[in-house]
This record gives structure tokens, C-alpha cells and sequence, in this order.
């Protein structure tokens, strides 16, 4: 019954290209990836993450990675798999690209929560891809969820966690490097990073 009412209101999502232009009154617009639009269904107060029209088969991927790992406390759970979207559990916090934004101190036990994380999706004969700053959550109390497993299947290795773990230990440890930066900076360096222009 349920399943039935997503796929009409997921129906009722209307892209253009990667834009969303239209998204029924029901669903909350709460973040955009490369791939996709997550909304927050008032009702169950559940994710659904709608794929733009060119990434739809991404949402059976990414449901079976997560059915693999969702059962694990450092992931959402998985409740839904329809045709271009995924119904997730809402991570109520902020994402590690927020905390850096808001001045939250990203401390060294949540980077070892991330690798915890990591390490349980390769016992589960995954590859760990695509973990940047916008697809990990610390929790209102303090738990690290990481939300973004669509990339898990890829056999090429990702650098961008180690990098992450890099750059928090060489510059963000060091007592007098600022822990608050303004969103236009973070977006220059994401920018320099992948044309491989930063000392990482
Ligand atoms: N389960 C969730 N709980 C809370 N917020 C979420 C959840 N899933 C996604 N979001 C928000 O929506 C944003 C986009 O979602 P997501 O990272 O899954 O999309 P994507 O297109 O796969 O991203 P990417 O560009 O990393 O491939 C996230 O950065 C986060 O802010
Ligand atoms: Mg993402």
C-alpha cells in the first residue's frame, strides 16, 4: 500500500535536465547530490531519494548495497526499492560539509566511526567509493552515519576518504587551523581537489 503512494508521489517529481522544477506539497526538499534530489516525506518522516531521469538505475543499485549493510548502526536502513528512487531512514544532523560550515568540531573518534563504517561495508565483499564530506551525517547525539552507498559496487579504487583522513590529520588537527570556513571556500577547494591541484 505504502510502496504504491511513494511511487505516485515519486511520480509527481519533475525534472528538468538535473533541476528539480516541480515536487508535490507532501515531500520536504532536504539536499542534492550529483545523482540525485533526497526529499523528507512529512507523513512517515522518511527519505526518499528521487535519481535524475539519466541516473534512475542507480536506485536498484544503490538498494541492493544497502540491504548488504542497512542492518549495520553507522548506515540508514533501507525500507523501499521502486523504479528511480529509494525510501531511506531519516538522519536527523548534519553532514561533515555542514559541520565545517557551522564551525562543529569534526573530532578524531568520528573519523574512526567513518573507517569502522568502511571497514564493515568490505567485509560485506564491498568496495567503499565516493565517502566526501556532504555523504556523512553526525547525528544529533553524536553518531556518524554515512549515507551515500551508491558507489560501493565500483571495482576502481576511491582515494577520496583517505585524502579526507589526509587533510583532517596534516592541516584541521593542528590546534591554531580554523575549524569554521565559509561555504564558497569549501566549494573552491572541493574544486581544486578534483583538477588534482591541492598538496594532498
Ligand atoms: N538518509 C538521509 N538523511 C538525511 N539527509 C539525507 C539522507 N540522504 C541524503 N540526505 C541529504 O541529501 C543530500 C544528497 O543525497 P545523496 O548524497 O544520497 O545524493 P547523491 O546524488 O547520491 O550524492 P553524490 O553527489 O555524493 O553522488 C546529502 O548530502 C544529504 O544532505
Ligand atoms: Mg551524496
Amino acid at each position: 500500500m505504502r510502496e504504491i503512494k511513494m511511487k505516485a508521489l515519486v511520480e509527481q517529481v519533475h525534472f528538468h535536465n538535473e533541476k528539480v522544477i516541480h515536487y508535490p506539497d507532501s515531500l520536504e526538499w532536504i539536499g542534492q547530490g550529483r545523482s540525485a534530489v533526497a526529499f523528507r516525506h512529512y507523513e512517515t518522516g522518511r527519505v526518499v531519494k528521487v535519481f535524475y531521469p539519466s541516473y534512475r538505475t542507480v536506485a536498484t543499485v544503490e538498494a541492493d548495497v544497502y540491504t548488504r549493510l542497512s542492518t549495520h548502526e553507522l548506515f540508514p536502513e533501507v525500507y523501499e526499492a521502486g523504479d528511480g528512487y529509494i525510501v531511506l531512514e531519516y538522519v536527523t544532523g548534519r553532514t561533515l560539509y555542514d559541520c565545517l560550515v557551522e564551525g562543529v568540531p569534526i573530532t578524531e573518534e568520528m573519523i574512526h566511526e567513518v573507517d569502522r563504517a568502511l571497514g564493515f561495508a568490505r567485509s560485506q565483499g564491498l568496495n567503499p567509493s565516493d565517502t566526501h564530506l556532504k555523504n556523512i551525517m553526525l547525528t544529533e547525539d553524536g553518531r556518524i552515519k554515512v549515507i551515500d552507498v551508491a558507489r560501493f559496487f565500483q571495482e576502481e579504487e576511491c582515494p577520496h576518504w583517505d585524502d579526507l583522513k589526509k587533510a583532517y590529520y596534516t592541516y584541521y588537527q593542528r590546534p591554531y587551523f580554523p575549524k569554521k570556513y565559509p561555504r564558497l571556500f569549501i566549494e573552491c577547494v572541493i574544486q581544486l581537489y578534483r583538477r588534482r591541484l591541492l598538496p594532498i
